[in-house]
């Protein structure tokens, strides 16, 4: 696959690889046991300018393109899919909508610290009671002169114990079309009246955190609406188009680091006096995994061109996200059956790779809403 990327392209893979191998590698299983936030590998990254990758480098991002994000993301899974999937909100869910969206004085205050990872962003989009169905949201910004007053509970956040910045999404018209009554809200997570609650216990990716947001009459001057009131629903949906593609991206990587581990452990199990590398069986699953990895790359590469092409992207990310969290459930389940008994055990990193692949199936759009998008995108076309 390198023959189809820019030397930029290399280099940054090449980067990210060294970084991941030797700045994060060492920590993965006790973080995954633990939940520990990589505070510091995340402060790492944004030094490294890889918590802004998109955003331009006059607005304090690092100014690449969309392939190079989507690799760099690609290459933090490969070891570690909860410092991917931070990274992956904080570009993609956080510092994109800014982008689009932010006045200026809104970039100066926000983005350019988010961007260079000085910051750190959560997305308020998801409820109790509205996952799926995102535009029911209930949570209300009420106009109050030059603020708002916030009241609802946001749920599944992640990086939402962490965040300095939350992108809330609330209800600001009830009586217009439920995805029309929906503003956007920059949020300081020390705002008086937003209370985080207790960490998730995930299945996988446990070092990102995930938690349910309260906000109770939290009030935030009007100069931290993002966009035009009424726009909020639109934000949210671009943001995910474009988170889409990050998520595509961590499973390819996670792929790419579970077929990698069914390799090298195929050549060092010897049953029947050989490796087991030597086995049809083996061998056929190894092909299928290459194979699956591979083609979903191509479609997150597709999208993220797709997306720096300019114009409407969500049929490629929705395709690229909904093969890629197939092909990394298949590939790890894979790479636990090449393992035998020890890929059942949490000695060997295959195990922690099955719990973390499944999670891409669901956020940021499950594989059921992302087949609706494309299904209407077939049907409209
Ligand atoms: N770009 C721009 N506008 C868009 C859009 C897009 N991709 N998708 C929809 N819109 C616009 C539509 O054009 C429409 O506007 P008009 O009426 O002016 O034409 C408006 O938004 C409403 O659109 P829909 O009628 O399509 O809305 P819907 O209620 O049917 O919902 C949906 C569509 C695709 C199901 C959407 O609700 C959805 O994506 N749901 C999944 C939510 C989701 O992904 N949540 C993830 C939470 S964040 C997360 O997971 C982060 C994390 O933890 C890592």
């Amino acid at each position: 696959m390198e023959h189809l990327l820019t030397e930029e392209q290399l280099d940054v893979k090449r980067a990210v690889r060294e970084f991941a191998e030797g700045e994060i590698r060492s920590s993965v299983a006790a973080r995954d046991e633990s939940g520990e936030f990589p505070a510091d590998i995340m402060r790492r990254l944004g030094e490294l300018g890889f918590m802004g990758v998109n955003t331009p480098e006059n607005l304090g991002g690092t100014g690449m393109d969309t392939v190079c994000y989507a690799i760099v993301i690609e290459e933090l899974s490969r070891v570690d899919p909860a410092v991917g999937v931070i990274a992956s909100v904080n570009n993609s869910l956080i510092c994109y909508p800014l982008e689009k969206f932010a006045n200026a004085e809104q970039r100066e205050k926000w983005l350019r610290p988010l961007a260079a990872g000085k910051l750190l962003g959560a997305f308020a989009l998801t409820e109790p009671e509205s996952g799926s169905d995102a535009a029911s949201l209930k949570t209300t910004a009420v106009r109050d002169g030059d603020a708002y007053v916030l009241n609802g509970t946001k749920a599944f956040i992640t990086n939402g114990a962490n965040a300095q910045v939350h992108l809330v999404f609330a209800r600001t018209d009830k009586t217009v079309e439920k995805s029309k009554g929906i503003s956007a809200f920059l949020v300081p997570a020390g705002a008086q009246g937003l209370r985080v609650g207790t960490l998730e216990k995930k299945m996988g990716i446990r070092s990102s955190d995930c938690v349910e947001v309260n906000l109770q009459d939290v009030r935030v001057p009007a100069a931290n609406r993002l966009g035009k009131e009424g726009e909020g629903f639109k934000i949210a949906m671009l943001s995910l188009d474009s988170g889409r593609i990050g998520i595509a991206a961590q499973a390819v990587g996670l792929s790419q680091g579970a077929l990698e581990e069914a390799v090298k452990y195929s050549k060092q199990r010897v049953q029947f006096n050989r490796p087991i590398c030597e086995f049809q069986a083996i061998q056929f699953k190894l092909a299928d995994m290459e194979m699956l990895t591979q083609a979903a790359r191509l479609l997150v590469y597709a999208a993220a061109r797709k997306k720096d092409a300019g114009g409407r992207y969500n049929h490629e990310a929705a395709m690229a996200k909904l093969f890629a969290s197939d092909v990394v459930t298949k590939v790890t389940l894979e790479a636990v059956q090449i393992h035998g008994g020890a890929g059942y055990l949490m000695d060997y990193p295959v195990e922690r790779m099955l719990r973390d692949a499944k999670v891409t199936e669901i956020y940021e759009g499950t594989s059921e809403i992302q087949r609706f998008i494309i299904a209407r995108n077939v049907l409209s076309a």
